[in-house]
């Protein structure tokens, strides 16, 4: 059992979080085992967030990966959907309205707002890190500055693979 710390502060959340999942990876390789408790990490730390998971590069598709959430859809072509154009973008997107987004793929109407980061091994593209909200414009600053902290530690995680 990992214990789950919640602090009021946004800031403070996002540190406490980052500190949980490096010190998790440090001592794991597996990649399953570690996205999947990544991304249960983050699920039960951060309020508002309706889905939280991987997809994985797998040739010109990007395929689900370990996730906390309604099921998803299961594969998505590189350059669709939000996460299809992080992918080829390699550029982290914040999208406070995905009804406004051209080609955001629905997979649970309830979502209205979606931030997704690309994650690099070798620094080459390997997957993105897809959070939803049912709230409009849920992601701010602070969950782009505490989610980037994040993925670079992700990133030197998979360098070591
Ligand atoms: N909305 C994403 C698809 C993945 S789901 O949100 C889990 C997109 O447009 O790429």
């Amino acid at each position: 059992m990992h214990e789950i710390k919640i602090a009021n502060d946004i800031a403070e959340n996002y540190r406490i979080l980052h500190d949980t999942i490096k010190g998790h990876i440090q001592y794991e390789q597996d990649l399953i085992a570690n996205f999947a408790n990544i991304a249960s990490f983050i699920y039960c730390t951060l309020p508002d967030v309706s889905w939280v998971g991987f997809y994985l590069r797998k040739g010109n598709e990007l395929v689900l990966g370990p996730f906390m959430g309604k099921p998803a859809c299961t594969r998505i072509a590189i350059g669709k959907g939000v996460c299809g154009y992080v992918a080829e973008s390699e550029e982290m997107v914040v999208v406070p309205n995905v009804h406004e987004f051209e080609g955001h793929i629905a997979c649970d109407w309830d979502t209205n707002s979606e931030i997704v980061l690309p994650l690099l091994k070798d620094g080459e593209f390997f997957a993105v890190l897809d959070l939803d909200s049912a709230s409009f414009d849920r992601f701010k600053q602070e969950d782009v500055d505490g989610l980037t902290k994040i993925v670079q530690s992700i990133n030197e995680y998979l360098d070591t693979l």
